[in-house]
C-alpha cells in the first residue's frame, strides 16, 4: 500500500487551484442516465471515487471516452444490464446515486444495498421511503435493493432528515415522473444547486434547489448538455487549513468562496486574514499560534462535517481549550486517536471532542480511516515536527486530486512512497 512521507514544518505559500468538486460530479456522472442523447462533462477532478462511477456506468453499458481537452463524453442512453453489482459498491457508496436515475428512465433497478462505513451507519432509508412516494416498488432481497416501477409520479416529499444524496436521488428521479412533484426538508449543499443547473440544461424544470423546498415538473424526456464541474469546496477549505496551521500565506484560485463562508468565518476566528473575490480566496496567518474555536457540524450552510476533521488541527495546536461537536455522522473522529499519537491532546466523548491546543506536535507512522480524516492526518503533518508518514492513503487518492503535488507546489516536502 503506498504512504505519504512528510517532512514536516514548512511554512506554506504561493497560489494553487482547485479541482473539479468530487460531490458535484458523481451526481452529476449518474444523472447522464437521464439523458436521450450523450453528455459532455468538463473539469472532472481525476480521482478514484470518478473512475469507479464510470466503472459503474460502463458495467451497465454505458459508453465513455474522453477526448484531447480532457473532457468526458458518456453516452448513458442504451444500458442493458440495470444494476449496481456489491463489487463496486462496497468501494462507493455514492452507488446508490444511479438508483433514481435507472427507476425513473428504464422502470427498474437492481443496486447493492450499501453496507456501514468508517464514518457512520449510512443507512439509505430516506432515498428508498422517498423513491416509494414516487411510485416505485421495492423489495430487499439477497442484499440487494430491487425497484421498480411501471412510471413515477409526482409526489409531495418531505423528507424525515436531511440526506444531500437522497435530495438528489430523488431530484433526478421526479425528473422524468408523471406531474409535479414537491420536495421538502431537502439538502441545500452548493452541489445540489450544481445538479438542479445541470439537469435544466439537459431539458429538466426544477426550481428551488439551494432553498428548503424543490419543485421539480416532470418531463418527457431528457437531453444531451455540456456541463463544467465547478471548484470542490471542500479540497479549498482543506488548503485554508494548510496555510492556518503552517503560518503560510496563499491563493486558491477558481472557487466561488459563497460555497464555503462558513469555514472561511470559522478559519478566520481562529487568527488568520482571509480576502477574497468573486473566483478566489488569500489567506495569510501572521500569528504563531491560532485561537482556539468551537465548531458544531451541520447540513449547508453551517459548518460542513466534511471539513470537522481538517479543522480539529487548527484547533489541536491553538492556544486554547475548544470543543467540536459532530452531529451529522455518529463515528466521525477517528483521526482523533491518530492525531494524539502525534501529541495532541483530545478527548473524545459521544459527538463531542474536546481539544486542548499543544505547544508542538510530533511526527509519527499513523493511518487514514477515512477520506477526510487523511486530509487532517496529512495536515498535521505539516506543522509536525520531524517526519509523518500516513498509511492507507488510498482513501486520500478517493477525494483529492494530486494532493501531495499541490501542496508541494506550495512549500510542502511530502513524497509519495511506493507499496
Ligand atoms: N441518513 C439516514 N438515512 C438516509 C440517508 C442519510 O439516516 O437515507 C443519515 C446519515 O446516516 C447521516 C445523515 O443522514 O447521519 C446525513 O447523510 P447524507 O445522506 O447527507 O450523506 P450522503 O449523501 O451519504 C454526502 C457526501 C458526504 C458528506 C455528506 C454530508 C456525497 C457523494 N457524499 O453523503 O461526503 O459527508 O453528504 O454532507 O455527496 C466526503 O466527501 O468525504 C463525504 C463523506
Amino acid at each position: 500500500m503506498e504512504k505519504l512521507l512528510i517532512k514536516g514544518g514548512n511554512s506554506l505559500s504561493g497560489k494553487i487551484s482547485c479541482s473539479g468538486a468530487k460531490n458535484a460530479a458523481l451526481p452529476m456522472i449518474a444523472s447522464t442516465i437521464l439523458s436521450n442523447e450523450s453528455v459532455v462533462l468538463k473539469n472532472l477532478p481525476y480521482l478514484q471515487d470518478i473512475t469507479t462511477m464510470f466503472e459503474l456506468l460502463g458495467s451497465m453499458g454505458a459508453e465513455i471516452l474522453l477526448d484531447e481537452n480532457m473532457d468526458f463524453t458518456i453516452s448513458s442512453f442504451d444500458l442493458k444490464d440495470i444494476q449496481a453489482r456489491y463489487e463496486l459498491v462496497k468501494t462507493m457508496r455514492a452507488s446508490i446515486l444511479v438508483l433514481g436515475p435507472l427507476v425513473a428512465k428504464y422502470g427498474k433497478a437492481r443496486i447493492a444495498l450499501p453496507g456501514g462505513c468508517a464514518i457512520g451507519s449510512r443507512p439509505v432509508n430516506y432515498h428508498l421511503d422517498a423513491l416509494k412516494q414516487l411510485g416505485a416498488k421495492i423489495k430487499l432481497k439477497n442484499g440487494y435493493i430491487e425497484a421498480s416501477a411501471n412510471k413515477l409520479v409526482g409526489s409531495n416529499i418531505r423528507f424525515d432528515g436531511v440526506t444531500v444524496t437522497g435530495t438528489e436521488n430523488i431530484m433526478m428521479a421526479a425528473t422524468l415522473a408523471q406531474g409535479v412533484t414537491v420536495l421538502t426538508n431537502v439538502a441545500k449543499e452548493p452541489e445540489i444547486i450544481d445538479l438542479a443547473d445541470m439537469l435544466n440544461s439537459m431539458g429538466a424544470d426544477i426550481k428551488g434547489a439551494g432553498t428548503d423546498e424543490i419543485t421539480i415538473k416532470g418531463v418527457n424526456e431528457l437531453f444531451g448538455t455540456s456541463f463544467t464541474i465547478p471548484a470542490d469546496r471542500i479540497e479549498a477549505g482543506t488548503y485554508l487549513v494548510a496555510a492556518a496551521v503552517t503560518n503560510g500565506s496563499i491563493t486558491i484560485d477558481s472557487i466561488n468562496p459563497n460555497r464555503l463562508m462558513k469555514v472561511i468565518n470559522m478559519i478566520e476566528r481562529s487568527g488568520p486574514k482571509i480576502s477574497f473575490d468573486d473566483n478566489s480566496i488569500s489567506i495569510s496567518m501572521d500569528k504563531d499560534r491560532p485561537d482556539p474555536v468551537d465548531i458544531t457540524t451541520a447540513p449547508f450552510p453551517e459548518f460542513p462535517t466534511d471539513m470537522q476533521a481538517q479543522f480539529s488541527v487548527i484547533n489541536a495546536i491553538s492556544r486554547g481549550v475548544s470543543n467540536i461537536y459532530e452531529t451529522v455522522f455518529e463515528n466521525r473522529f477517528m483521526h482523533i486517536l491518530e492525531l494524539n499519537r502525534m501529541g495532541c491532546d483530545i478527548e473524545v466523548k459521544g459527538n463531542h471532542a474536546i481539544i486542548k491546543g499543544v505547544e508542538s506536535i510530533y511526527g509519527a507512522e499513523v493511518m487514514a480511516t477515512d477520506l477526510r480524516a487523511s486530509a487532517s492526518l496529512i495536515l498535521a503533518g505539516l506543522c509536525a515536527k520531524g517526519e509523518t508518514v500516513v498509511d492507507r492513503i488510498y482513501h486520500i487518492d478517493r477525494g483529492y486530486e494530486r494532493i501531495e503535488e499541490k501542496l508541494n507546489y506550495l512549500g510542502a516536502n511530502i513524497v509519495r512512497l511506493p507499496s
